[in-house]
């Protein structure tokens, strides 16, 4: 199979399997690395769950969509657990979580609670076989996490 990947993606790709690698092997991680490698872990999945859902959408292939939602559903209540205090980016972590979001924790909490809104409504949408509905929920979503990055990502 033949894939076309520039720079970007091979870097991304390397950083991805290195964390990976990390995670699995696990070696001299406190906890609070094994905390901050799982969410960049669960954040780069759910880039690509948000591209298969893409996918899902122009192939109107509602179940598959639902399936893949799901996922994004479930890491959307759950997320707000893998921020706690004192787990921003620093020299000696692989962490880019800006300290705005301690600084300003109700507003990094709007921000998950309006993804969170924005994920069950794509859930919805894709139960009712809403094509135009999950067009417009997926970009809602995807907005989410671009503005929550410009927030609060370093
Ligand atoms: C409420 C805020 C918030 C939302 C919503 C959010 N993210 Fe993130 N995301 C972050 C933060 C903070 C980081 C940095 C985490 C770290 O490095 O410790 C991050 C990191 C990432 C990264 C980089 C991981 C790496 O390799 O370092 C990707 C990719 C990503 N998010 C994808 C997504 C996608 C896709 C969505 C939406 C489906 C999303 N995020 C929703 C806050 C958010």
């Amino acid at each position: 199979m033949y894939y076309n990947i520039d720079i970007g993606e091979e870097a991304s790709l390397l950083r991805f399997i290195l964390i990976f690698l990390i995670l699995f092997i696990n070696f001299e991680a406190s906890a609070s690395d094994k905390l901050i490698l799982t969410r960049i872990n669960k954040m780069q999945e759910s880039d690509r769950i948000m591209n298969s859902i893409k996918k899902n959408i122009l192939e109107s292939d509602f179940t598959k969509a639902s399936q893949n939602i799901k996922n994004i559903k479930n890491w959307a209540d759950i997320m707000i657990q893998f921020f706690p205090q004192g787990s921003e980016a620093s020299e000696t972590n692989f962490s880019s979580a800006s300290n705005d979001i301690w600084k300003e924790f109700e507003k990094f909490k709007d921000n998950v609670n309006i993804f969170r809104a924005n994920a069950n409504k794509m859930f919805v949408d894709a139960q009712n076989n809403d094509l135009n509905q999950l067009t417009k929920s997926f970009r809602d979503t995807k907005n989410t996490c671009n503005s929550c990055h410009e927030n609060f990502r370093n």
